[in-house]
């Protein structure tokens, strides 16, 4: 109601209305006296089907009652509530505050809640079982359409229930990949290495981790992957947290082990985005996201 440019369209609003209602009760009372003049039970001239003859009796005094009723019930209304132009009404009520009011009740609520948890180690509330469902339902929300809902990950998604990290499992990291979002970059090498190389050193890289290899690719492929690959993935391919750079050397493949695989992550590079969510979650949120992710590899919370 304060969209209006001047008071003149307020006070025509509130003349409709109230005339409105005037008029009402007007042809309410105008109508009886024409009934009681005319008499109780004389008819209109009307008939129909031979003999269906429309009457003219007085409106029901039942039916007159409600419809006073209705018109005081517009009355009060319009005292209490806004409706009459501008005018907010007794009761001050408005839909935009009815909402400000439940949000400020429904954030009271949750910092309750939250302020119990601030005040604990985030390992503590890892175990937690009230804190690990408010954890749950926040993923479920903000993070699941990427690192699926039991966050166990896809290609190119970690999967956040295991031990291995690209940037580290303690919580401090963890909140920080949250807060700030992460970029992997691992450039493309097409311009250095070519095919045949590339499955060469992707062997190689195979045997790191125990996979099966053809040893006389694999070291074919050795001395370019410690010239090349070693400076961010370690010469024995253990992988770089400071980087983001995958351990080469386990069984936890982001994009898969295959030759094909690795020789495109050779070729093409990679470039991998976690996104911050400094911007869309509070503090308190993004504490309570620490401590599910780091109860889901650790104190058995796992497949929760
Ligand atoms: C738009 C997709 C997307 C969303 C949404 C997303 N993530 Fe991620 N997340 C990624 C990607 C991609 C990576 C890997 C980044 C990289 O390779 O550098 C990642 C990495 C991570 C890591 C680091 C894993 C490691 O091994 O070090 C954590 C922890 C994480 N995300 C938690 C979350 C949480 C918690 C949320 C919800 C608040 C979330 N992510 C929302 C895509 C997403
Ligand atoms: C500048 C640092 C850097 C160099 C040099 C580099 N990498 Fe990477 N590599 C990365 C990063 C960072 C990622 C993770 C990308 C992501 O998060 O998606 C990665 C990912 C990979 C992957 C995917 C791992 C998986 O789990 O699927 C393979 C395979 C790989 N690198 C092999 C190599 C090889 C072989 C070389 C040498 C030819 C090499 N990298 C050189 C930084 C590097």
């Amino acid at each position: 109601m304060s969209d209006f440019f001047s008071d003149y369209w307020s006070y025509y609003i509130a003349a409709i209305a109230l005339v409105g209602i005037v008029w009402c009760v007007w042809l309410l009372f105008s109508q009886r006296k024409v009934t009681k003049v005319a008499g109780a039970s004389e008819d209109t001239g009307h008939v129909w089907d031979g003999d269906l003859r429309e009457l003219n009796n007085p409106l029901p005094r039942w039916w007159m009652w409600m419809f006073l009723l209705a018109c005081i019930f517009g009355l009060v209304y319009l005292v209490l509530y806004p409706g009459l132009g501008s005018y907010a009404g007794v009761l001050k009520f408005s839909t935009q505050g009815e909402l400000a009011a439940h949000r400020e009740a429904q954030e009271k609520m949750q910092n309750e809640i939250y302020a119990k948890y601030l005040k604990m180690d985030v390992k503590q509330v890892a175990a937690d079982p009230q804190a690990r469902e408010i954890g749950q339902r926040l993923f479920l929300n903000y993070c699941a359409q990427c690192h699926g809902s039991d966050a166990r990950g896809s290609r190119g998604f970690p999967n956040l229930t295991d031990h291995d990290w690209l940037y580290g499992g303690e919580p401090e990291t963890i909140q920080q990949t949250i807060t700030k979002g992460r970029n992997g970059v691992m450039p493309p090498f097409a311009s250095t290495i070519d095919g045949k190389l590339a499955g060469d050193v992707a062997q190689y890289v195979r045997s790191l981790s125990g996979l099966s290899s053809d040893p006389i690719r694999a070291s074919r492929g050795e001395s370019t992957f410690k010239s090349t690959c070693a400076a961010c993935h370690g010469s024995t391919g253990k992988g770089n947290q400071a980087l983001g750079a995958p351990n080469l050397s386990d069984n936890v493949w982001l994009y898969g082990s295959s030759e094909g695989s690795i020789v495109e992550a050779i070729l093409k590079g990679h470039n991998n985005h976690m996104p911050a969510h400094e911007e869309i979650l509070t503090p308190e949120r993004i504490r309570m996201l620490t401590a599910y992710v780091w109860g889901l590899s650790n104190t058995g919370g796992a497949g929760q």
